[in-house]
C-alpha cells in the first residue's frame, strides 16, 4: 500500500473538493489516499480520501490573531496536517523547530503530521543536500510516540515539472530511513513530493524507500489526481 497525498495549497473550491471525493468513489485502489486542503474546507465531511490540512499553529490556544490549533483542526475533522512545507519554510519562516513544535501540538490532538524536508537550489548547488535533509528530520520529527510521515520535497523541483535522478531520491530516502531508524521511528512512511503526475508516479514509487508521494498541481482535478493513485495498486 502506498499513500497518495494531495497538497492543494491556496487553490480549489469547497465545492471542488465534493467534487473531487464523488470522483474518487469510483476509484479501485488499495492505496491511502489523502487531500491537505485550505482551512475553511475541512468541514467534518467525509469521502475515499482522508482530509488534512496545511500548517497548524506551534501554540496550544491564546493571542495568536489569524493562527488555528491542532485542536481546532482534530473538531473540524482533519486527520494529517502537512508541516514544515518549502513555502511555510519560505514565506513564513517556519525553522526547523517551529515545524518540530507543530509536529508535536498534530501528535497531541491526534492528527499525523506530514513533515516536510528538503533542500533549495542553492543548498544543491553548494553539495549540501544530504546536510539539508539529515538536519531537516533529526530537527523536525519529534522523538517519542505517535505516528508521523516525513515528506522529502527538494524545492527546486516544486511546482518547475523536473525531478531529481531516480539514484538521488533513492540516496535521500535511504539516508531519511536510516536517520528515523535511529530515532526509533523505523516503521515511518516517507514520502516524494515535488512534480509529480500519472505519467512519472509509478517509477517514483517504485524506488526503494518511497512509500508514497505528495502531489501538488496534480492533485487539484481528478483527471490529473486519479492517474497518480492508481499507478501503483
Ligand atoms: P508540485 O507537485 O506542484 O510540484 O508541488 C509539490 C508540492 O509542493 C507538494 O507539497
Amino acid at each position: 500500500m502506498k499513500i497518495i497525498a494531495g497538497n492543494w495549497k491556496m487553490n480549489g473550491t469547497r465545492s471542488g473538493l465534493s467534487e473531487m471525493q464523488t470522483a474518487l468513489a469510483g476509484v479501485n485502489t488499495e492505496n491511502r489516499v489523502i487531500l491537505c486542503v485550505p482551512f475553511t474546507f475541512i468541514d467534518g465531511t467525509t469521502g475515499p480520501a482522508a482530509i488534512g490540512a496545511q500548517d497548524v499553529s506551534e501554540h496550544d490556544h491564546g493571542a495568536f490573531t489569524g493562527q488555528v490549533s491542532a485542536t481546532m483542526l482534530a473538531e473540524a475533522g482533519a486527520k494529517y496536517v502537512i508541516v514544515g512545507h518549502s513555502e511555510r519554510r519560505m514565506y513564513n519562516g517556519d525553522t526547523n523547530e517551529i515545524v518540530r513544535h507543530k509536529a508535536e501540538m498534530a501528535l497531541s490532538a491526534g492528527i499525523t503530521p506530514i513533515i516536510c524536508v528538503g533542500e533549495t537550489a542553492e543548498e544543491r548547488d553548494a553539495g549540501k543536500t544530504l546536510e539539508i535533509i539529515e538536519s531537516g528530520v533529526r530537527e523536525s520529527v519529534p522523538m517519542g510516540n505517535g505516528d508521523v510521515i516525513v515528506a522529502y520535497e527538494p524545492r527546486w523541483a516544486i511546482g518547475a515539472g523536473i525531478t531529481p535522478s531516480n539514484d538521488d531520491i533513492a540516496t535521500a530516502h535511504k539516508m531519511i530511513a536510516d536517520i528515523l531508524e535511529s530515532m526509533g521511528r523505523g516503521d515511518t512512511p516517507i514520502l516524494y513530493g515535488a512534480s509529480v503526475k500519472g505519467a512519472n508516479a509509478a517509477e517514483i514509487m517504485s524506488i526503494p524507500h518511497v512509500d508514497g508521494v505528495l502531489v501538488g498541481g496534480a492533485s487539484l482535478k481528478s483527471d490529473d489526481f486519479i492517474p497518480i493513485i492508481t499507478a501503483i495498486k
